[in-house]
């Protein structure tokens, strides 16, 4: 018998991530020899450059496999330093730099740094799922605030301020966001600002994942670059993962004020230590070489995002409209709840219509339910365009089937 362990009370609800547990149930669905085809996915599936991979390779022959200081070397550090100002205007100094074990790690340093009990977070949904259960685990409460289709899933200004408390700590701000791929412009950002420039003591944490994954050209602003007067209480959180499909290599990093800067460094230094040395002298190669590929991997996703919206709105009960940034459409599945699969199960949530969908099509996709907004679902295209055709023959012969 095994014995199970005492939990802390701040397990408390806190489960594995909903995507890992997708990409778990996905491989273990194939090796039982079934033909899955996994829209859930964060994975790009374009390979990391190849100077890149290159320059990982040298640094290893070159010996550089010791510990780096915790913060990053000197050499990634001046290389985010360069990509703020070439990207964002943003003027950092280096001792305000901290480079993470990917992104997730410099939100969630962040968080624990700075929450106490009963703090507020508030996170628009629909959201990346992470961001809620770190709060929780860094002892705050989240406050979800929803966004609604009809305002293109982006934050309004009235419904921050509505949502704002005297235990506000922090808001997040994803831009682009995932899962909707809703792009925040200069203006939208402004808007934004002045409710929090009424509010001292508000904290914003942008992360810009996504930032270089936008259509037709359009730029993905941060808050700090659209106002100044934020920047001191504004955690600027970026990474390679999805800008250079670096996802495993794990690189993020954060920029902030040095104060912020050095307690999640002390966090960092007691638990995981620096980011690996391998990933950060790739990670040197990314930012300072060449950038056009990031405009010609965009367009490349540009042509399959349309081509999928396209197929995914012949479905019966499906319909989407093409984001402008990131690689996931959100699809809303609204004209599926209520019907009944063939075996007779009533479809009554966009998780029951995922479960259908990966139990009878072997299509695996992310629920709403589990990005804070229903009744839709989140697929990926970022796969190859015979891998989307495919889907979306599964899917609409799946939505016929439906009674
Ligand atoms: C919005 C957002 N933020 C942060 C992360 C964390 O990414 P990483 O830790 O790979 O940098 C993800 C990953 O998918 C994400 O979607």
């Amino acid at each position: 018998m095994t014995a199970a362990p005492i939990l802390s009370p701040r397990m408390r609800g806190i489960t594995a991530s909903p995507a890992s547990v997708l990409r778990r149930r996905a491989r273990e669905l194939r090796a039982t020899g079934r033909d899955i085809i996994e829209l859930s996915s964060g994975n790009l599936d374009f390979p990391t450059p190849e100077h890149v991979i290159a320059a990982a390779h040298d640094a290893a022959l070159r010996g550089e496999t010791r510990y780096t200081d915790v913060d990053g070397t000197p050499e990634l550090k001046r290389a985010v330093q360069a990509a703020l100002l070439r990207d964002h205007r943003l003027d950092y100094r280096l001792d305000e730099i901290v480079i993470t074990n990917g992104s997730t790690q410099a939100l969630f340093n962040a968080l624990l740094a700075t929450l106490a009990p009963a703090d507020e977070v508030i996170i628009p949904a629909p959201y990346w799922a992470p961001y809620l259960d770190q709060v929780r685990l860094a002892g705050g409460t989240p406050v979800v605030v929803p966004c609604a289709q009809n305002n293109g899933f982006r934050l309004r200004a009235e419904d921050l301020q509505a949502a704002i408390s005297p235990r506000t700590r922090w808001v997040v701000l994803n831009n682009p966001v995932n899962p909707s791929g809703a792009l925040y412009s200069r203006e939208d950002l402004s808007e934004i600002a002045a409710v929090l420039l009424r509010h001292p003591d508000i904290w914003v944490l942008a992360d810009g994942l996504y930032e270089h994954i936008t259509f037709d050209g359009l730029p993905a602003p941060t808050l700090a670059e659209i106002e100044p007067r934020l920047k001191p209480r504004t955690l600027t959180v970026s990474g390679l993962a999805k800008s250079y499909a670096m996802m495993a290599w794990r690189i993020g990093y954060a920029a902030g004020p040095s104060a912020l800067i050095r307690e999640m460094i002390a966090i960092q230094s007691q638990t995981t230590s620096g980011a690996s040395s391998i990933s950060q002298a790739a990670a040197v190669a990314a930012l300072d070489g060449p950038q056009d590929m990031l405009r010609e991997r965009a367009a490349i996703l540009r042509t399959r995002r349309d081509r999928f919206a396209e197929l995914l709105n012949e479905c019966a009960g499906l319909s989407c409209v093409p984001p402008e940034g990131t690689f996931y459409l959100l699809v809303n599945c609204a004209g599926v709840i209520g019907k009944h699969a063939p075996d007779g199960k009533a479809i009554e949530t966009d998780r029951d219509f995922s479960t259908y969908l990966l139990e009878q099509a072997d299509v695996v996709v992310f629920p709403g339910e589990d990005l804070g907004l229903s009744p839709y679902i989140r697929v990926s295209f970022a796969n190859p365009s015979a891998t989307i055709e495919a889907a979306a023959r599964r899917l609409k012969r799946a939505c016929d089937a439906l009674q």
